[in-house]
């Protein structure tokens, strides 16, 4: 275990230790009926069901959309873990990605990010405010962590794609376990205020997926509207737009100028990584972890 990382809530979930520090604000914090959650472990979609979300909710505000950044608007609740106390590393963080306790005291409707299992938000979040849990295939999600983990220039040069998945199947990287993640929301899939999503679907029909959420948020929702927010969240244009691909975050020299954060955005794109042990590693992890559930990532 890396000695800067804790385990933290009952299925011992891999974060900083400075999670430590306000776990417990976030825990008890007070839900508002007004909140819109959208929850994920990282890679699955997040940021696009974030955008996609918000905008529905704000009239489709492309204006502000484009010119706010999205960490802004759709803070990512528990991003105070990474804050370190390099004095320019700081300062960027906070000035784009809001501290916890900024979040909790922002007016509503307040729009939350997290990448907390369920367990570690606040036992009365479904039965306050609508939940957006987004879920996608761990071979992918492991593929675009460990491009994610390059472009925060926290791996070492010496973990290879294989060495990282190791690490993943044996949950060992932050946010890990990833099933037990998975499997507490897809448990809580019925509950009228969570609509669970997956990353799979909303790449083969996107127009559908916002339909569905539209009506989960009761919003009437015209084939116009729903053209034009699916040009706006194609990838393409996602890749350009400075409002969500953390270009923001380059001022501190954070970032790592060969990766982004918006990528390939494909199903599947793990059959280019995984050789024919992993792949058969991969098999056998996916079924143990499936066998006491009727969870199945679509294909
Ligand atoms: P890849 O690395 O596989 O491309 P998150 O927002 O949870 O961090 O998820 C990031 C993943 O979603 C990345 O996957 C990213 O490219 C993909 N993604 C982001 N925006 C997307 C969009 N508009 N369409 C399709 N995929 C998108």
């Amino acid at each position: 275990m890396n000695p800067c990382t804790s385990r933290f809530g009952p299925k011992g979930y891999i974060f900083p230790r400075q999670f430590e520090h306000f776990g417990k604000e976030i825990y008890n914090m007070e839900i508002r009926p007004s909140d819109t959650f959208v929850v994920t472990f990282p890679r699955s979609g997040t940021t696009w069901t974030q955008e996609l979300v918000w905008l529905i909710l704000n009239n489709f505000d492309y204006e502000k959309a484009l010119e706010t950044p999205l960490s802004l608007r759709y803070p990512y609740l528990e991003t105070e873990m990474f804050f370190n106390h390099n004095q320019n590393i700081k300062e960027t963080m906070e000035k784009n990605m809001p501290p916890v306790q900024k979040i909790l005291n922002m007016a509503s409707p307040r729009y939350i990010k997290s990448h907390l299992p369920l367990s570690l938000l606040p036992p009365k979040l479904l039965d306050t405010c609508k939940v957006f849990y987004v879920a996608r295939d761990p071979r992918d999600v492991v593929v675009s962590f460990y491009h994610h983990s390059k472009f925060m220039n926290i791996l070492l040069d010496s973990v290879d794609f294989k060495a990282f998945w190791e690490l993943f199947i044996n949950d060992l990287l932050p946010w890990a376990p990833f099933f037990e993640h998975v499997k507490e929301a897809w448990r809580m899939r019925n509950h009228p205020n969570m609509l669970f999503l997956f990353y799979e679907d909303l790449s083969k029909d996107l127009p559908a997926c916002v339909r569905r959420i539209a009506k989960f948020l009761d919003k009437e929702i015209t084939e116009e509207q729903i053209e034009k927010l699916c040009e706006h969240l194609n990838i393409d244009n996602f890749k350009k737009n400075k409002s969500v691909n953390f270009d923001n975050l380059n001022d501190a020299g954070l970032l790592n100028e060969k990766e982004s954060f918006i990528r390939k955005g494909k199903v599947g794109g793990w059959r280019d990584y995984f050789d024919e042990e992993m792949t058969e590693q991969a098999d056998r992890w996916i079924e143990e972890n499936l066998r006491d559930t009727d969870l199945r990532f679509p294909q």
